[in-house]
């Protein structure tokens, strides 16, 4: 998808993003930052009060997070006092599994992160919110309590419909094409890649209106039923059980792994040394899990507002020197930085 590659570079080299009026042919999009909040074994989504939870995850947002967060009672916005990402209105947490280089010799080395194109800040998830492309229709934000997941970290073959993918990076650029066609990949890239690992979560676009959640916690949810899984971009309707149009998030992440390129270093069978922290080396495991915290009608705002990029007038805002300063301890110690003889939480898997 040209547009997409256009619209960043364009926001990379101009910095556009004044709210209206948007360049003729630019859809708009929020696109910011999330820097780390914690690493940690807690997934208060699919393992609500497990301490810990069955594999480690990178957290950004609200620092409000925790093993529980009940959603009749835990309110993001009210028992948060900072946020990892750029816009100081989201409290929302957004989660993915994390990325592990296994050495020759059987040790393992979490895989550091980079900020994205364009923005700053200690790694973290680099997240979107893509309201629909015609710029007249407007979505529907999330309401209070909203969760949703994609991704399935126990998926051992390729999934049929992939919202979840790697992209091997080139020396720059190339943010063309999010929709998990080739060049991307369910599978890990099999070769070293000089520009590091992108991996891109994309959630649905469609909603049942009724439900913030369900057990399955993707049921109150859906994908277009024509075109791409873009409904927004493609304008794609909505299935009849699914008929509000919501934000098409989408959590995107680059794996630094430019320090592990060495062939040296690879398997000597010739296959390729990364691990998600779910014990997958396939790939199909990868996850994003999202619990919406924005304060009161501010995502609202900015997707009626048509805002891009990561700066938006309708928005309140703080530096990435801000927001790095927000983090929170663990609460299951886990050495998430050394040489490791076992990924954290793999022993409790098979
Ligand atoms: C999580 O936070 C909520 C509200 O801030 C609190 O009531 C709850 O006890 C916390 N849970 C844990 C496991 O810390
Ligand atoms: C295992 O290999 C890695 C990468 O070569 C190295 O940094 C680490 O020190 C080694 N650990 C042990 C215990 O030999
Ligand atoms: C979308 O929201 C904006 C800002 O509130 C408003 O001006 C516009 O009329 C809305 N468009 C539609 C189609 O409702």
């Amino acid at each position: 998808m040209q547009w997409k590659a256009l619209a960043l570079a364009l926001l990379v080299e101009h910095g556009f993003g004044q709210g209206f009026p948007v360049p003729d042919g630019i859809p708009a999009m929020l696109r910011f930052q999330c820097s780390q909040l914690v690493i940690e074994r807690l997934d208060p989504l699919v393992s609500p009060g497990s301490i810990p939870s069955p594999h480690l995850h990178q957290i950004v947002g609200g620092n409000s997070f925790n093993a529980t967060m009940d959603p009749s009672t835990h309110d993001l916005v009210k028992s948060s006092t900072c946020t990892s990402c750029t816009f100081t209105e989201d409290f929302s947490n957004y989660w993915t599994a994390v990325l592990y280089f296994r050495a020759r010799n059987g040790t393992y080395k979490r895989v550091p992160q980079l900020p994205n194109l364009g923005l700053g800040g200690n790694g973290g998830v680099t997240i979107y919110y893509i309201p629909p492309h015609d710029g007249t229709t407007n979505v529907t934000a999330f309401k209070p309590g909203f969760r949703m997941l994609v991704g399935d970290a126990a998926l051992s073959e390729p999934g049929q419909d992939p919202k979840v993918c790697h992209r091997c990076m080139p020396e720059e650029g190339d943010n063309s094409n999010l929709n998990c066609a080739a060049p991307d990949s369910q599978t890990l890239p099999a070769e070293p890649c000089v520009g590091g690992i992108r991996s891109v979560i994309t959630f649905p676009t469609c909603w049942d209106g009724v439900n913030t959640d369900t057990p399955d916690h993707k049921s109150h949810v859906a994908y277009p039923t024509e075109g791409t899984f873009d409904s927004n971009a493609d304008g794609g309707p909505c299935p009849e059980t699914h008929p509000v149009k919501i934000p098409q998030v989408m959590l995107e992440t680059i794996w630094d792994t430019t320090p592990f390129n060495d062939e040296e270093l690879w398997p000597e069978d010739g296959s390729q040394p990364f691990v998600w922290s779910t014990n997958d080396r396939d790939g199909y495991t990868q996850h994003g899990d999202y619990v919406f915290g924005w304060k009161d009608d501010s995502l609202q705002r900015a997707m009626d507002y048509r805002c891009t990029g990561d700066v938006c007038d309708v928005l309140e805002h703080q530096t990435f020197e801000e927001s790095i300063k927000c983090t929170i301890p663990q609460t299951v110690e886990d050495d998430v930085d050394g040489w490791v003889t076992h990924i954290p939480g793999q022993e409790m898997l098979d």
